[in-house]
């Protein structure tokens, strides 16, 4: 059995595709999913679908070892960053090695870095006239967005796209590929 533990801050309809494309795969469970926010909507997603959700303050993650004592009692196969704001303390890649993964929204290393999540993404490929953008996966390292990469995916930019219309484009990709990547690490 491999178990997988993911991070998100906002509304997790990453967790949520990523624990519908495991829900019948009886090799693979979601251990829990730990968020940062109080009120994020990923929790009222993981009440709906039944998978536990942990809340934990700045303080616990960075000043501490609280939370990488749970994470490591958890003994997860892969830690998934989906949609998960904060910069992952060292102390976290060292007990981890190529075990955390990342989602970013862009083609990096355009557009990565601090500051660079979201919308703030989406309308600074607007504002460029990019004719393309995509997503990015890749591991985590101990700067945001710079860990090696595992795998991109590509959508066409047009001069009619708003940035939402791009942050549906992208999103659309992250739903068809971030399972399917996260269950080829998983089987390697
Ligand atoms: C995604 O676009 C992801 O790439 C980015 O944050 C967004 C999260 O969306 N890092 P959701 O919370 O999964 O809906």
């Amino acid at each position: 059995m491999k178990r997988i533990v993911l991070f998100a801050s906002g509304s997790g309809s990453n967790v949520e595709n990523i624990a519908n494309y495991f829900k019948d795969n009886p090799l693979v469970t979601i251990t829990s999913v730990f968020t940062n926010k109080r009120d994020a909507k990923v929790i009222d997603r993981c009440n709906r679908l039944n998978i536990s959700a942990l809340y934990f303050n700045k303080e616990s993650f960075s000043k501490s070892d609280c939370l990488l004592s749970i994470l490591k009692g958890m003994d997860p196969d892969l830690i998934i960053l989906a949609g998960f704001l904060l910069k992952i303390p060292k102390n976290f890649v060292t007990a981890f090695p190529n075990k955390i993964v990342n989602i970013h929204p862009a083609l990096l290393p355009k557009y990565g870095g601090k500051g660079m999540y979201g919308m703030n993404v989406h309308n600074a490929v607007k504002n460029n006239n990019e004719t393309e953008t995509g997503i990015t996966i890749h591991y985590v390292n101990e700067n945001y967005d710079e860990g090696a990469i595992i795998h991109q995916a590509k959508t066409t930019v047009t001069k009619e796209d708003s940035p939402e219309n791009i942050a549906e484009k992208v999103h659309a990709l992250e739903y068809e590929y971030f399972p399917k990547v996260i269950d080829q690490i998983l089987s390697n």
